[in-house]
């Protein structure tokens, strides 16, 4: 079949390594297969998921179920990835070799975590046995424990208590001399804060082996979107300051991120249209993701080449997994899209079960057109 590509860029397919499918345990919020038809609706070709399911993924049962779900979806390709401890209680560690055999791709906490720095230190030490490398969630507790936005403007104007930025410092602090002590890398998941971002950028100049991503919404919006107490805006780390989002853009930029990730959250009207004290933290972020990232392009902070590299090549690098570039002869995962294509997000043309996204309403420029994995068409728009 020949497609007329005049006027579309064709890339190798998005990664995204970082989403919460929600199976098993949750699927009024999202299955497999309703996430893995927003991941390619999005020109995603692989996700990477979270274990904090119900069960969490701590052991090869789980793993393994995933991906008999995710091959009967036939969508999106699905790289599990495992929890670093039994429940994700930060006790004791699974049993990573298992995980690694039953086909989990990295190890996280991610939503927790792990709080005992001797605990990380022998996760790294075991993790390099097994070449499965550790995502972490680097939050400090004890000062974000009870937070609801970002400490500041945010908690000032709902009066809610507040997360602050310095937390998330200290915890990839924390990481990166870890990384240094044990010489096996990390990476920091949802990266959200300007403090963050130059201890990232301090330890990769010493030549500690970190890599990190950040989500859309860190580099689109700020607090401000929560005034007014928006749920679909509430989300752990919290949307933070204008100075923080600059910060984020120009780590996208000069190299200290490494990857877009979405955090895709899916929760229900239930956990949403709530006081916003008791509304679940996350948003969904896989249809949005793309144009998201291409205002970055048009405004020449990045070129389209760097969009690529953080939405594609770095991630497939960072867990190990194939994609990223397009040899000759191989059967390839290819993202085509529409650079120029304005389309208002409503939540009826969204593919994921959950709505949750700040972003409803919005007009975003650029979509994807055709989604192709393992050389088959998963998603067309034509
Ligand atoms: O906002 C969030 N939602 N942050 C997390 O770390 C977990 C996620 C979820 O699972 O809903």
């Amino acid at each position: 079949r020949v497609i007329d590509c005049r006027g579309l860029i064709v890339c190798p397919g998005l990664i995204d390594m970082h989403v919460h499918l929600r199976e098993p345990g949750e699927e009024w919020k999202e299955t497999i297969e309703t996430g893995t038809k927003a991941a390619v609706a999005g020109g995603f070709t692989a996700v990477a998921c979270m274990p904090n399911t119900k069960p969490p993924n701590d052991n090869a049962e789980v793993t393994r179920f995933i991906l008999k779900k995710a091959e009967e979806a036939g969508l999106a390709r699905v790289y599990p990835v495992a929890c670093i401890t039994r429940g994700q209680k930060g006790e004791s560690l699974t049993e990573f070799g298992e995980l690694k055999e039953a086909g989990a791709v990295a190890l996280s906490d991610d939503g927790y975590p792990v709080s005992d720095a001797g605990l990380m230190r022998l996760a790294l030490e075991y993790a390099k046995n097994f070449d499965l490398p550790i995502i972490s969630h680097s939050e400090e507790l004890a000062l974000s424990k009870g937070g609801h936005v970002n400490e500041g403007l945010a908690s000032a104007k709902l009066g809610l208590k507040g997360i602050p930025a310095e937390g998330e410092a200290i915890a990839i602090f924390r990481e990166a001399m870890l990384a240094k002590l044990t010489g096996t890398p990390i990476h920091i998941a949802h990266v959200s804060t300007k403090e963050g971002v130059e201890i990232i950028r301090r330890a990769k100049a010493e030549g500690i082996p970190v890599t990190a991503e950040t989500a859309p919404h860190y580099f689109s919006l700020t607090e401000e979107a929560t005034f007014g107490y928006q749920t679909n805006a509430k989300v752990n780390p919290p949307l933070r300051s204008e100075a923080d989002r600059e910060a984020i853009i120009k780590a996208l930029a000069d190299g200290t991120l490494d990857v877009i990730a979405t955090d895709h959250a899916p929760h229900s009207p239930l956990e949403k249209l709530c006081e916003f004290e008791k509304a679940a933290c996350g948003l969904i972020g896989l249809e949005t993701a793309l144009p998201l990232a291409l205002r970055l392009v048009r405004e020449k902070v990045i070129s389209l080449s760097r969009l690529v590299e953080l939405m594609s090549c770095n991630p497939a690098k960072i867990l190990g997994v194939p994609g990223g570039s397009l040899k000759p002869g191989e059967v390839a995962d290819v993202t085509v899209f529409d650079p120029e294509k304005r389309w208002v997000v409503d939540e009826k043309a969204l593919h994921s079960k959950s709505k949750n996204t700040p972003f409803l309403g919005w007009e975003m420029q650029g979509q994807t057109v055709i989604t192709i994995v393992s050389g088959k068409i998963v998603f067309s728009r034509l």
